[in-house]
């Protein structure tokens, strides 16, 4: 399991994380958390969900809790358990339960990848009652003013089987992100990569061209990340060529004729 937790922002002032916002989603953001309504971002991999939740905690300068969640995680995980310490038996919280006694974000990324026995523990604290019961120190934390629960998951690649349950899914503001659109997508990746606009543009159309294949050929389009990749590899003197093949091609499938397809596109789109 993955945890990091970044401190509050200094009194020197934040360092806000970029973002650049597809839509309504940095206001929808502010008034969830105003209301104390706890988040649910959908989108593929790579298209900004864990920058836009890091974003928009140094913009709320709040604490973030970042949990990554993996199919061996369970509600202890994340709330906590008995250790053995010296031999004497401690309470150790987890993730969850210290987001809940500090306040803040508590972020859960890929949530759908938990155990289901996690729904269990989310179900009270994203209703009214905002509480976390702990049933293994007999306490019900109730979650502070300054709490937030925010999750996000991948709709594209979960089976049915691990799709989140409507019970589960109706306890959250929902906000679908996709990539951004080619004149905003050009800027982002220009700004993470050092790479001029004019430079990137070509990558970007590739990217929209292969995204254009899922479903067909590819399992995914290719991601923001996987462009940003590219344009930092072009930035750092490699051929654009090469790069557009170790990111662009080589993540996205295994398949020999795929592959000699997507690298004629590339060069098709003069990448
Ligand atoms: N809207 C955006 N504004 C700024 N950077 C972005 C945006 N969308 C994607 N990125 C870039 O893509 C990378 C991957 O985004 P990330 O938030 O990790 O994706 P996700 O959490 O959806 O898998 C980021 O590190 C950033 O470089
Ligand atoms: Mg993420």
């Amino acid at each position: 399991m993955t945890i990091a937790v970044h401190p509050v922002p200094s009194a020197a002032g934040p360092v806000i994380p970029f973002y650049s916002p597809s839509g309504n989603e940095i206001e929808l953001f502010e008034l969830a958390w105003a209301r104390r309504l706890p988040l649910l971002l959908k989108g593929p991999t790579g298209c900004g969900k864990t920058r836009f939740v890091a974003h928009m905690a140094a913009r709320l300068g709040l604490p973030l809790h970042t949990v990554s969640c993996h199919d061996d995680l369970t509600a202890a995980d994340l709330t906590g358990r008995y250790l053995l310490k010296g031999g004497d038996t401690v309470w150790c919280d987890g993730p969850l339960t210290r987001a809940v006694r500090e306040g803040g974000l508590c972020y859960l990324d890929e949530v759908v990848e938990a155990r289901k026995d996690v729904a269990v523990v989310l179900h009270p604290l994203t209703d009214d009652r905002r509480i976390l019961p702990l049933e293994r120190t007999g306490e019900e934390l109730h979650a502070p003013d300054g709490f937030m629960l925010v999750v996000s998951y991948n709709p594209g690649y979960q089976s049915l089987l691990k799709a989140l349950k409507p019970s589960t899914r109706q306890r959250f503001v929902a906000i679908e992100f996709g990539f951004l659109p080619p004149e905003r997508e050009i800027p982002v990746v220009s700004a993470e990569s050092g790479l001029a606009e004019s430079r990137v543009k070509p990558l970007v159309a590739l990217a929209g061209r292969l995204r254009a294949l899922k479903g067909h050929d590819l399992e995914e389009g290719v991601s923001t990340r996987l462009v940003v990749y590219c344009a930092s590899l072009i930035a750092a003197g490699m051929p654009a060529r090469e790069a557009v093949l170790a990111t662009m091609v080589e993540p996205l499938t295994d398949e020999p004729d795929v592959k000699t397809a997507l690298v004629e596109l590339a060069r098709a789109l003069a990448v």
